[in-house]
Parts: structure tokens; sequence; C-alpha cells
């Protein structure tokens, strides 16, 4: 049987995530968050005093760190230089400062090359999830889907992950979000972008559980 390739790609707080690793589970894929691959190159930039507002020095330093993923979805792993990086790469200030750097042509060229041939190796097949997955990276996958929610629902997933209570806080989140995905999809090299030939799920109304099967039905459609 050949491997299938799953491509999942869709703004924050549409439950990407959850639901990649939930499908890869269940059909015996591995399993990669790229998300986690560019944050995990922003921590080490902010670790290592580059200055991720420049893009000449984010480039001259994008080939340094060595970005190493765990292929397990119900165990998932990254590792920067060897050190565990699965802590501080969900800070504010890396999410704050992730959008400037995945801007950089070469930071990305670097994490292409680490996401195809994550890809490649992958005995059953892999869900990847990202933003330009369909688009740019496996251009050739069996299935794309791009997930999509309200920018309210979203907020509140969101919140909820970081453990925002008060309005206040869901306000703040819903603006840094919102602010993310303009960086994101207004960028020049490979921007946030539903492929063509990409399944589009609301997931608003839908509950995770839903959104899973739904994802499953449309693979084992084209497998
Ligand atoms: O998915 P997550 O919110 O962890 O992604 C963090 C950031 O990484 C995104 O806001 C985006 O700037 C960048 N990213 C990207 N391309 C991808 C995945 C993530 O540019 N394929």
């Amino acid at each position: 049987e050949t491997p299938v390739i799953v491509a999942i790609d869709g703004p924050s707080g549409t439950g990407k995530s959850s639901t990649s690793k939930a499908v890869a589970a269940e059909l015996g894929l591995s399993y990669l968050d790229t998300g986690a691959q560019y944050r995990a190159m922003t921590w080490w930039m902010l670790s290592n005093d580059v200055d991720v507002d420049d893009p000449a020095q984010v480039a001259l330093a994008a080939d340094k760190p060595v970005i190493v993923s765990g292929s397990d979805p119900s165990a998932p792993t990254i590792t920067v230089d060897g050190a565990d990086a699965s802590g501080p790469i969900r800070t504010a200030e890396v999410t704050a400062a992730v959008s400037a750097v995945s801007a950089v042509p070469e930071v990305r060229r670097r994490m292409v090359e680490l996401q195809r041939a994550a890809a490649a190796q992958a005995p059953a097949g892999i869900v990847v999830e990202g933003r330009d997955i369909g688009t740019t990276v496996l251009p050739d996958a069996t299935v794309k889907i791009f997930l999509t929610a309200s920018p309210e629902a979203r907020a509140a997933r969101r919140g909820g992950e970081i453990g925002a209570k008060a309005a206040a806080d869901l306000a703040a989140t819903r603006e840094a979000l919102i602010k993310r995905d303009a960086a994101d999809s207004g960028r020049k090299t490979s921007p946030l972008a539903k492929a063509a030939d990409a399944v589009e799920v609301d997931t608003t109304e839908l509950t995770l559980d839903q959104v899973i099967e739904c994802v499953v039905t449309l693979i084992e459609e084209k497998r």
C-alpha cells in the first residue's frame, strides 16, 4: 500500500493540532506539527540574541539550530540542539515573534526541507499540519484539508488553551490571533492559503469528534 500523505492547513484556533494528532493516531500514521518547528526556530533566535525584527540577521541564523521532531501522534516531541523545546515554544514571547521569523525565505527553505524529509521517511504515511502544506510543502498530498472557524470560536478555543478566563483576556487573545493570521496570510513567501484542491471544513459548529470523523472519512475515500 502506498503511504497516505495528509496535509492539514488553516489559521490558529481551528483545531488543527487536536484533529491532526487524533487522525494520525486513529489511522496509524506519523504526525508532524510544522508550527512547532517554526516556534522552535524562533525560540532559538530569541535565546541567542538574534534580532527577530531584522530579516537579514534571521536569514544568517536560519541554518544554525538543529531541530528534531518526534513523529508519534500520541507523544509528539521537539528538540533544539538536543534540548527539549516543547515547553518554551508555547510561551507568549515566542508566539509574538514567530510570524516575523517564519516570513523569512531562508527560514522557510530550511523548514520545508525538514518537512519533506519527514514525509518521505514515514512508513505508513503522515499527517502534516501547518499553513502552507497543501500549497507548497507537499503539493502532491493524497488528501488536503483546510480548516476554518469564526474568529469568536477561534479566540475561545485558544483562550481555553492558555487559560484565559476574563472577557478582556479573550478580547486580547482575539486581537493577537487576528494580527498573527494577517501576518501569515500577507507574507510574500508561501502565505497561509487554501490549496485549489483542498477540502474546506468549517469547524465553528462542530465538536472535535465530528471534525476528526469528517477528516478520517475524507482520507478513507481517497486511499
Ligand atoms: O500552528 P502554530 O500556531 O503553532 O504556528 C505558529 C506560527 O508558525 C504561525 O503563526 C506561522 O507564522 C508559522 N507557520 C508557518 N508555516 C507553517 C506552520 C506555521 O509559517 N506551515
